[in-house]
């Protein structure tokens, strides 16, 4: 396994305080109607098996899996749906959970996708977002934020380098040489 976690940026009791609060905040959103989790693989498996049971509306999940980035820290600028969803979307709640957006191509993508078969609506939570490494073309806006982070590249909660570090219970910051 390569690399090191340099520092902690957020502890997993930070972690389960804003999940919760995503939680009701969307339960209070959906009020009478029903969610459609959109889990998009793999980093987000974490976040959205926490996040669901803090949601108190009738609920379904469905994955998918859109890449945009090789093996290591940098981006390959291209986007490839990689599995799609099982289900029909059309006249559903659709919430797509995301683990990060950085420089928005995956979502952007997987937003245009997605509307194209009719969802009666069409949100985004994100655990993280790194606001600064956003694509000048790309304008998406997220519902739901856990988290607004510099631009570091981060490990943990499902996030991985090289498919390592996706258990670790809290996001840290990855120091990709040590
Ligand atoms: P985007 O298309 O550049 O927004 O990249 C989104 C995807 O890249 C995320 O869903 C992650 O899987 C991955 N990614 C972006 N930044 C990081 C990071 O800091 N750590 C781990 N994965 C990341």
């Amino acid at each position: 396994m390569r690399g090191s976690i340099s520092s902690i940026l957020f502890d997993a009791d930070q972690i389960q305080t804003r999940v919760a609060e995503l939680g009701a905040e969307i339960s209070r959103d959906y009020q009478g109607s029903e969610v459609f989790a959109v889990c998009l693989l793999k980093g987000s498996f974490v976040f959205t098996a926490d996040l669901i049971r803090h949601i108190t509306v009738p609920t379904r999940v469905d994955v998918m899996r859109a890449s945009s980035y090789g093996s290591g820290t940098v981006s390959s600028g291209s986007v490839k749906v990689l599995y799609d969803l099982d289900a029909d979307v059309a006249d559903k709640d659709v919430l797509i959970v995301e683990d990060i957006v950085d420089t928005g191509r995956t979502l952007a993508k997987t937003l245009h996708l997605l509307r194209a078969r009719n969802p009666r609506s069409l949100k985004i939570v994100s655990m993280l977002d790194k606001p600064s490494r956003r694509e000048p073309d790309i304008n998406i806006e997220i519902d739901y934020t856990g988290f607004q982070i510099e631009d570091h590249f981060v490990v943990g909660y499902g996030l991985d380098f090289d498919e390592y570090y996706r258990n670790l219970p809290y996001i840290g910051i990855l120091n990709p040489n040590s």
